[in-house]
């Protein structure tokens, strides 16, 4: 199939990723759980081998050929994140094992350092677990408090309630840009502004919307937004946090260890500058370089070009979902990004999950990690298919045949 994307030729990206040459159970792949894990492009699997085959040192610390270049192209790795989400400096940018270890650094540095008793921070009814607990962990010793912003039945934002929760005691608002378990796409602009106007920061977890949209921090004006390579077709245990530079520089480090100092005697250390600061020890180099890797072959796609493939491949997925008897779709925000969430009365998620796979279908089933979410649908669980820019209408297809065939074997 070609997209309708003028210069969008889904078949010939289907070609750059290794892992569809394989079937499943006899069957092509169809993989439709890109929001939890995207799959590999053959460039980024490269950059991977080539820098353990041909170029591996440790980086930071070697005088050596080896070393002093690979500590380059780490650093031009960096460059790239920065490039891509057009922040102002590659000081702004921290290497993390992911979007989860990012937010515990915000909240165990400026959060540890900035709340206390009588503050508020603000989150949504649809964070991840991951942007929720480290706040929670850290109110049972700061004793702030938490509130939560509201969605309506059918996901979406509400704006005017949440300006409603701001006042002079919100200290953060930490919330998604786009949903993991549900779809929406929040008015994040607009979240921002009218959060800083009560002087409060944001912290936005982007996982979600750096594979499908172009990200702008200069544009956006987030304090913090964090994100994880391997749900960007890179690999897994890297991510980066995007803080403001004076915002970090004030911070505390997060981790004690090597490369984070500039000297350490028994009396005394003293801490190394952005963006080292935060990166203690022997970091996730080839990660880091697989990262960027990934980002390149992303922006040669070009953004608008994804975004319009992956809309088509919603709006087609949302009109066939309709020919299936009994599915209720839990997560119908006006602006929606590729995920379609849903249950149906014949069977438990976990049993649709289980047909599809018998016919090489992969979706994930469960709370995707957003419980409080499922609790505001009333529903334990649901089953989530989810795009990525390699998937095509045979995919959804096949997923549609897949759950009339649940229905067949429930009815
Ligand atoms: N947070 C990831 C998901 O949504 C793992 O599936």
């Amino acid at each position: 199939m070609t997209s309708n994307v003028s210069n969008y030729n889904v078949d010939e990206i289907r070609r750059d990723f290794p892992i569809f040459e394989q079937e499943v159970y006899g069957k092509p792949l169809t993989f439709l759980d890109s929001a939890a894990s995207a799959q590999k492009p053959q460039c980024v699997i490269d950059a991977i081998s080539d820098c353990y085959s041909n170029e591996y040192a440790n980086i930071h610390r070697g005088g050596y050929f080896l070393s002093q270049a690979l500590t380059a192209k780490y650093e031009a790795s960096r460059e790239t994140v920065q490039k891509h989400i057009n922040a102002r400096s590659s000081k702004e940018i921290i290497f993390v094992r992911g979007a989860t270890e990012a937010i515990n650094l915000v909240a165990q540095t400026w959060g540890r350092s900035n709340l206390g008793a009588g503050d508020e921070i603000i989150l949504s009814q649809m964070e991840h677990h991951s942007n929720i607990v480290p706040w929670q962990m850290l109110r049972g010793e700061k004793s702030f408090d938490i509130k939560v912003s509201p969605i309506d039945e059918r996901g979406n934002f509400l704006l005017e309630d949440y300006e409603k929760l701001l006042s002079e005691k919100t200290k953060l608002v930490a919330i998604t840009h786009v949903s993991n378990a549900i779809g929406t796409i929040t008015p994040i602009k607009e979240i921002i502004k009218l959060a800083h106007k009560v002087g409060a920061l944001v912290l936005v977890d982007g996982c979600q919307a750096l594979p499908h949209m172009e990200i702008d921090m200069q544009d956006l004006d987030a304090d913090f937004y964090v994100f994880s390579g391997h749900k960007m077709y890179g690999p897994t245990g890297v991510g980066a946090l995007y803080g403001r530079e004076e915002l970090l520089e004030k911070m505390p480090p997060y981790q004690g260890g090597g490369d984070m100092i500039r000297s350490v005697t028994f009396d005394e250390t003293t801490f190394n500058d952005l963006p080292h600061k935060f990166e203690a020890g022997t970091p996730h180099i080839v990660g880091g370089i697989g990262f960027a890797a990934a980002l390149d072959y992303v922006a040669a796609l070009g953004f608008d070009n994804i975004h319009d493939h992956e809309k088509t491949l919603l709006d087609y997925g949302l009109e066939k979902i309709k020919e299936v008897d009994g599915i209720e779709l839990r997560g119908q925000a006006e602006k929606q990004a590729g995920i379609l969430s849903f249950t149906m009365e014949t069977a438990h998620p976990h049993d649709i999950g289980t047909i599809l796979d018998q016919d090489g279908i992969a979706i994930r089933t469960g709370h995707h990690c957003a419980q409080p979410v499922m609790d505001f649908m009333d529903v334990p669980a649901t089953a989530r298919a989810s795009f990525g820019l390699y998937n095509n209408t045979d995919d959804i297809d096949r997923l549609i045949d897949g759950l009339h065939k649940v229905n067949r074997i429930f009815a």
